[in-house]
């Protein structure tokens, strides 16, 4: 019998339930040899070559992963090419920025939307590029050659970075392509990714926030939502098709393979898939990582941005120019906030930490039945718990660090300002100038969003943290004076800083910074603000940060040893890599969840939910007229359900995490019927553990995207670029989920 189908009727055996439980994010490369038969299962219709091939046009080439140039091996999103003319999807969450940035008070994009009329109109994003997966390659002969067992780890890791070191170099083929070795497995094994980065990406439409953020941070990471988190670019290359910075020259780029948009809808056990870039996920880690992390991480971090939160949403909701200064920065603090909030619920309601001690118990019993594996792994759980237990208070700090002092906007200026310390009596001048250039650009960047009060309020928040929660000895020095100078008042010490430094005040600080000569050093550095940077980045450095790195550095020795053990004792498993930022499919079914008892949510929501949600009081929920008339005339073109519904988002059991974003969902033929872009409140904890009954992944419709451009925006002249299907694929049913 084959391997799969016997792991199914174990499965229906051990839980009675799912006989297709969705968990896993797979390697294309892998496709056929792991999941294809399951995948077909389920009711795909292609095979393995049509989504990844490095002979023919596949759908990988479809998908690319958004990054910033500076940083171009981290995709921070996803999205899915659907003109020949390399127009792009993604969320409007993901193009963010970039509308924020091209955003002023009279052409506010980000509250009106933004549609380009014709290709002249679209808007160049210096900075942003998209990554097209050439090739992936298992590399792991080659990186792991001349290490053994008896390897000690230090010379195993400079071998390691020897050898992929030469792997990137040939294969970036002279800098025409990017490439990236990266462990998985926690580092059993090794795979290249080879990618092709273009530069010129240009915006070419966006729905007003109203839409493409409906909800905002309240509906955040939950089920029913009905956001239209979509926004739209355009690749452009030189006229050979090949990647360049931004030129009038540069034409839009024909790209090798389009998705198809398939129109008729999804019902609930449709197969959907996902491709491209999930983040970071840790599925394998033993009990006392995920004890650390629940009980010590998360709420540590849950509790200092319940504050700056509650600070911001204060100030924002007193002054319309703040709310606009803060939008972004609150989101981010909001969006991990509430995950981990979620994450928490969720471990704890799948008594998470019980059930890794039971796999644990589990493997020790089969390490203790071999003389050779207790020799192997026989201390693993015991070191595993002493480690932890030494680091939780470091790695707490270390959190503290980056999540208030790190944090505060004004620090981080204090520290961009000690740049001006390299400029001594032996600099050139055009360095100098150069270099004050630069930090008077940052300078006036970072003061185009700044409210003196707001930012004190969020620095006080911070210091009282770091100051009652964190062991003195990790203290900063100056925050003695805290007890000294200001009988424990966290609130004075505040308003003393604020009264001594330069840092928040621009007409003080421009300046001080054009007018800079190495005999105003002391200045500089006397300044309490430059003062209380260069203090806690010292004690972060030596004390926190080595220690820190020193002990991962050696649970990451036991996680490549457990990993190795866990496979080998669960042999009849097969086991996906932990998300790791390069690409992967996932496959599930179109599906509905019961939340609680008693309810149970449909998988797809419509425009009539928006206006029942519809609150001209609350900005999050404020529907636009246009909306609301199209409506009410039910102006839903060929975009509706058949029972007239216009729809909006959907629900699915694919295993996605943070990078997901964006990420073509498809049907069974690889035709595209919405874009993710995020998870339900109750399936949060899936970065540490899946549970199929309650993980879903959030899916835009793509019905909604094409019916707010064509009748919302009148934009509908990109459709003609698009090629959309109303072919109903034959709905062979997908083998049912047995309840
Ligand atoms: N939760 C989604 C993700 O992790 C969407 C975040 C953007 N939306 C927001 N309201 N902050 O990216
Ligand atoms: N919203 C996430 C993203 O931006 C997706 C997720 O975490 O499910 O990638």
């Amino acid at each position: 019998m084959n391997r799969i189908i016997l792991l199914g009727l174990v499965a229906i055996l051990l839980i009675g339930k799912t006989v297709f439980a969705n968990e896993g994010m797979w390697l294309p490369i892998l496709l056929e040899k792991y999941t294809m038969e399951q995948m077909r299962q389920q009711g795909f219709k292609l095979t393995a070559e049509d989504l990844y091939s490095i002979n023919q046009a596949c759908l990988k080439d479809a998908v690319v992963g958004l990054v910033h140039l500076e940083n171009p091996h981290h995709h921070f999103c996803t999205g899915e090419i659907v003109s020949t003319q390399g127009l792009l999807l993604t969320n409007h969450h993901c193009g963010y920025g970039a509308i924020q940035n091209h955003s002023t008070l009279e052409n506010d994009y980000l509250t009106y939307g933004f549609w380009a009329m014709e290709k002249s109109e679209e808007l160049p994003n210096e900075g942003l590029g998209v990554s097209f997966l050439k090739r992936m390659e298992d590399v792991t002969p080659q990186v792991l050659s001349q290490i053994t067992g008896n390897t000690d780890e230090q010379t195993r890791d400079s071998l390691i970075d020897v050898h992929i070191a030469g792997i990137e170099l040939a294969a970036s083929e002279n800098g025409t392509y990017l490439a990236k070795v990266k462990p998985f497995f926690a580092g059993n094994e090794y795979y290249l990714s080879v990618y092709k980065i273009y530069r010129d990406v240009r915006l070419v439409g966006a729905p007003p926030s109203a839409i493409g953020k409906f909800g905002g941070d309240t509906d955040n990471w939950m089920w029913p939502r009905h956001t239209g988190d979509f926004s739209m670019f355009r690749i452009y290359a030189d006229k050979n098709n090949e990647p360049a910075g931004y030129s009038e020259e540069n034409v839009p780029f024909t790209p090798a393979k389009v998705f198809d948009i398939a129109i008729d809808g999804v019902q609930k056990g449709d197969f959907t898939m996902v491709m491209g870039y999930p983040g970071t996920t840790t599925e394998y880690l033993p009990s006392m990582a995920v004890t650390m992390q629940k009980e010590t991480i998360n709420p540590g971090r849950i509790k200092i941005r319940t504050q700056s939160l509650n600070t911001l949403k204060t100030a924002m909701e007193k002054d319309p120019l703040v709310r606009i200064q803060y939008a972004s920065k609150a989101a981010g603090i909001a969006n991990s906030w509430k995950k981990w909030i979620g994450e928490n619920k969720g471990l704890t309601r799948l008594d998470a930490v019980a059930k890794k001690q039971e796999l644990e118990e589990g493997f020790m019993e089969w390490v203790n039945q071999s003389e050779s594996r207790k020799k192997e792994y026989g201390l693993l759980l015991t070191e595993y718990a002493e480690l932890y237990k030494f680091l939780a208070p470091y790695s707490l700090t270390h959190n503290y660090f980056f999540e208030t002092i790190f944090e505060s906007d004004v620090i981080d200026l204090a520290g961009k300002c000690t740049l001006l310390k390299q400029i001594n009596k032996g600099t050139a001048p055009e360095k100098t100038g150069e270099l004050k250039n630069n930090l008077m650009e940052s300078v006036n960047v970072f003061f185009k969003d700044y409210h003196l009060k707001t930012d004190q309020k969020l620095f006080e928040d911070y210091i009282s943290f770091f100051y009652y929660d964190i062991d003195k000895n990790f203290h900063p020095e100056i925050l003695r004076l805290i007890d000294t100078d200001f009988k424990g008042d966290v609130n004075a010490f505040t308003q003393w800083i604020y009264s001594q430094s330069m840092i928040p005040y621009p007409d003080k600080l421009g300046p001080f910074i054009s007018d800079y000569t190495p005999a105003k050093q002391k200045k500089l550095e006397k300044d309490p603000l430059v003062v209380l940077f260069s203090q806690s980045l010292q004690v972060y450095r030596t004390l926190i940060n080595p220690i820190v790195t020193e002990t991962q550095s050696k649970i990451s020795k036991l996680h490549r040893l457990y990993m190795k053990g866990l496979r080998e004792y669960q042999s009849n498993k097969i086991f996906y890599p932990d998300a790791n930022s390069t690409f992967r499919v996932s496959f599930g079914q179109v599906d509905d969840y019961k939340p609680m008892d008693a309810v149970t949510y449909r998988y797809y929501t419509t425009l009539t939910g928006i206006m029942e949600k519809d609150n001209p009081g609350i900005y999050d929920y404020k529907v636009p007229e246009h909306l609301k008339r199209l409506y009410c005339n039910k102006d839903f073109g060929r975009y509706a359900n058949p029972d007239g519904s216009m729809p909006v988002c959907f629900t699915a059991s694919n295993h996605t995490t943070g990078g997901n974003s964006g990420s073509p969902v498809l049907n069974s033929r690889g035709q595209l019927i919405g874009i993710n872009f995020d998870r339900n409140w109750e399936g949060t904890m899936s970065d540490l553990m899946y549970d199929p009954d309650m993980c879903r992944n959030i899916a835009l419709d793509v019905r909604y995207i094409l019916f707010i451009i064509d009748k919302y925006a009148g934009a509908g002249y990109l459709l003609d670029e698009m090629n959309l299907i109303k072919s109903k694929p034959s709905r062979e049913l997908p083998v049912q989920i047995a309840q």
